[in-house]
């Protein structure tokens, strides 16, 4: 911390508090950090993109990824947040005149993703449950598909709700809508303060369990054996840059949301780099715990690793680890850690996204914390049920991702740093800013940085937007790729068009809540 407070700003005080809600500390700041960041995304998507892109190799993209472009975005984000003091579409708006349609575009797309994110949680509830009758033993793969999801046929829609998946998707919701209720300080933080260590706790036994299983050393092998001919694919290097991007939440405007409820002269660049690397430690954590279980099952059956069938997406979680539980000893309780774990790592997840979108209305339009936050909640409640709990939900479910995810999101990075750095021209201020308020000072290589990682997310943007284009999306019908795939794409833009058209709160500028510029000049 540098010594003297900005002119302005009474030493050891907030010029805006008591209006603006507050984290109650440093910890409570980064264990919802590390909550927003830790998520199915470390537990299940992590293993196998690492599995699928280069085995032990993919650490070297990955941790390039990380460190090139993970953590300056991450300082990008947090010093917007908290130099800004608002949500996403608020704190562009502060940064520019021209941004706040940025904000609105992180916004919608972390209200898209909620809606199936919740999902996907809602399952791993149903999973818990089941854990404890073993019900998913006998045929891992039909009883995902079959007997709990009901699928139906690919590239068709239906409102068949599936009630086993409706009822803990519900009961997911209420739970969020509950933390919410109950505002940051006593919904949002206690949620994390306990729920990160416990997941520690739970996910750790696992761990420890699933690596001392025989022919654990095998599945791990199988991971860390590098194919280093995949350094030169490029596809490799995007899906490193991508994972690290979903995996500390990144360009959905949720550290923005979360930094700007950091007190004024706090700590920002220390407690981001200790949630970059305790987020990392988890993935490792996990994919050590993850394919030391699949070197026991592959042990068990008598075949390599690499011949497991289900090692990537949505089967790996649901169809195989399953069939993991099925042949382990005390298999029901090692199943219920399992999926008690993805359901405490993504509710906190869940909510860093459900309070990114309800921070931006209350700022807006000034509504009410939780009124605006149970609005939120409920309508995208009933969105989600009615449109990823059918029989048809999986396939809706891994469209709205892609393009949200994976095309969305990019878009969303490279327009942040287009009006921060480019437009609005913040970056010196913003690198001084850092510098001022956290123990470490950022150099010039930072921006640098920053606009590599922009030419290099150009470029992802572009290759992704054409593969989607000219070869559609896992042979689904043209009509259900334009509906649901660049539909989503043309919700998002809307929604970043609309939104900066309605008129503020009037005391937005009110400098209670925003010191002016030269209030917050720091010395150089
Ligand atoms: N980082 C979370 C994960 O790894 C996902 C997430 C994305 C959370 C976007 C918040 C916002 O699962």
């Amino acid at each position: 911390m540098s010594s003297s407070p900005p002119p302005g700003v009474a030493p050891g005080t907030d010029a805006d508090a008591g209006k603006r809600e507050h984290w109650s500390g440093q910890t409570a700041f980064i264990l919802a950090a590390i909550g927003s960041a830790v998520g199915l995304g470390n537990i299940w998507r992590f293993p196998g993109q690492a599995f699928e892109n280069g085995g032990g190799a993919f650490m070297i993209p990955y941790l390039v990824a990380l460190v090139t472009a993970g953590i300056p975005i991450l300082f990008l984000e947090m010093g917007i947040g908290h130099r800004f003091r608002g949500s996403a579409p608020l704190a562009m708006h502060r940064v520019t005149r021209r941004g706040e349609w940025v904000g609105w575009f992180h916004v919608a797309i972390c209200f898209v993703i909620g809606l199936y994110y919740t999902v996907i949680i809602a399952w791993a509830l149903s999973y818990f449950y089941f854990s404890f009758g073993l019900d998913y033993a006998d045929d891992p793969g039909g009883f995902f598909l079959g007997d709990y999801l009901q699928l139906g046929e690919a590239g068709s829609l239906t409102f068949d709700v599936v009630p086993g998946v409706a009822l803990p998707l519900v009961l997911i919701w209420g739970l969020t809508i509950l933390v919410l209720a109950l505002g940051l300080h006593n919904g949002v933080e206690r949620l994390n303060v306990i729920g990160i260590p416990l997941l520690v706790v739970t996910f750790g036994m696992l761990a420890v369990r699933a690596v001392t299983l025989p022919g654990a050393a095998d599945g791990i092998e199988a991971l860390f054996t590098p194919d280093f001919s995949a350094l030169t694919d490029p596809d490799v290097w995007v899906a490193a840059y991508g994972q690290v991007f979903f995996s500390l939440s990144l360009a959905y405007g949720v550290m923005i949301t979360y930094a700007s409820y950091r007190r004024r002269r706090s700590n920002v660049t220390g407690p981001a780099l200790v949630v970059a690397f305790g987020n990392s430690s988890f993935s490792l954590l996990a994919g050590l715990a993850v394919f030391g279980a699949l070197g026991f099952l592959a042990t068990q059956e008598g075949v390599s690793v690499a011949d497991l069938e289900g090692i990537g997406g949505v089967s790996l979680s649901f169809v195989t680890f399953p069939a993991v539980i099925a042949q382990m000893p005390a298999g029901w309780f090692f199943g219920a850690l399992f999926f008690a774990s993805l359901v405490l790592a993504g509710l906190t997840s869940l909510i860093s996204i459900m309070q990114t979108i309800s921070a931006a209305f209350q700022d807006k339009f000034g509504w009410d914390p939780r009124r605006t936050a149970v609005t939120v909640g409920i309508v995208s409640a009933i969105l989600s049920v009615i449109g990823f709990s059918t029989t048809t939900g999986l396939y809706l479910l891994d469209t709205v991702d892609q393009w949200s995810n994976q095309l969305g999101i990019v878009a969303g990075a490279i327009a942040m740093i287009g009006a921060a750095l480019w437009i609005g021209r913040r970056g010196t201020e913003l690198r001084r800013h850092l510098s001022a308020v956290s123990t470490f000072r950022l150099g010039r290589s930072w921006l640098v940085l920053v606009n590599v990682v922009a030419l290099l997310l150009v470029y992802m943007f572009v290759s992704k937007a054409v593969s989607l284009a000219t070869e559609g999306y896992a042979d689904l019908p043209t009509w259900y790729v334009l509906v649901f795939g660049w539909g989503t794409v043309a919700f998002l833009a809307l929604v970043a068009v609309v939104m900066p058209m309605l008129r503020w709160r009037r005391d937005v500028e009110h400098p209670d809540i925003w010191p002016t510029h030269e209030q917050l000049e720091l010395e150089p």
